[in-house]
């Protein structure tokens, strides 16, 4: 099922459901940081403020709580991010 991703001090829009999160993000041109997109360097990590993520498998990298793995994690329900540095789109 698809879910709505909203970014604090950004914008809402509907995440395709075989998109992990961080292609999902990708996919709206938000600019993002990440290394391994795999679950082990921690570099993508985001705020999750509201709403439920699952994980493909579990991550290697050390997750603090209130946050997640955008690169292997997909949105289980509606969610609320924040992106440290706020929400920047790719200019292209
Ligand atoms: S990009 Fe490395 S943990 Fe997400």
């Amino acid at each position: 099922m698809a879910n709505i991703v909203k970014i604090l001090d950004g914008f809402s829009f509907i995440s395709r459901s075989d998109l992990n999160l961080l292609e999902a993000l990708e996919s709206q041109k938000v600019d993002i940081e990440y290394q391994c997109r795999e679950g082990f360097c921690g570099s993508c990590q985001v705020e999750l403020v509201a709403g439920e993520v699952e994980y493909f498998a579990e991550p290697v990298a050390f997750v603090p709580d209130g946050k997640i793995l955008p690169c292997c994690c997909h949105a289980k329900s509606d969610l609320t991010i924040e992106i440290p540095g706020g929400c920047h789109i790719k200019k292209e």
